[in-house]
């Protein structure tokens, strides 16, 4: 059963219109920052299994290695939807960044 669990501070979330690459326990993630509204992904890739630093593209995060585009909000490939990645429910308390993971 997931639950919320602290996977960083406030002050290490990523800016607007960027991405960054966190460790949360067995979990690799990418923290995207879309206008201002922080999403949790998997940060590995379903086509080569790598993790990928995140870019931003309007709501997209695209992997720097093929140019997949992945939703923040549902993980999906853009031009294939069934290919996705996880995505994590996330909220900010006092200076605590938690996901439910
Ligand atoms: S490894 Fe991510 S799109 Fe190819």
């Amino acid at each position: 059963m997931s639950e919320f669990v602290r996977i960083c501070a406030k002050a290490d979330l990523p800016q607007t219109g960027e991405a960054r690459e966190i460790v949360a326990g067995d979990k690799v993630l990418c923290l995207a920052n879309v206008d201002g509204g922080i999403s949790a992904m998997d940060n590995i890739c379903p086509i080569a299994r790598s993790a990928r630093p995140g870019m931003i593209e309007g709501s997209k995060v695209i992997c720097p290695w093929h140019a997949w585009a992945f939703d923040v909000k549902t993980g999906a490939a853009e031009h294939t939807p069934m290919a996705r990645v996880d995505v994590y429910e996330v909220k900010i308390e006092g200076d605590d960044v938690l996901a439910k993971l």
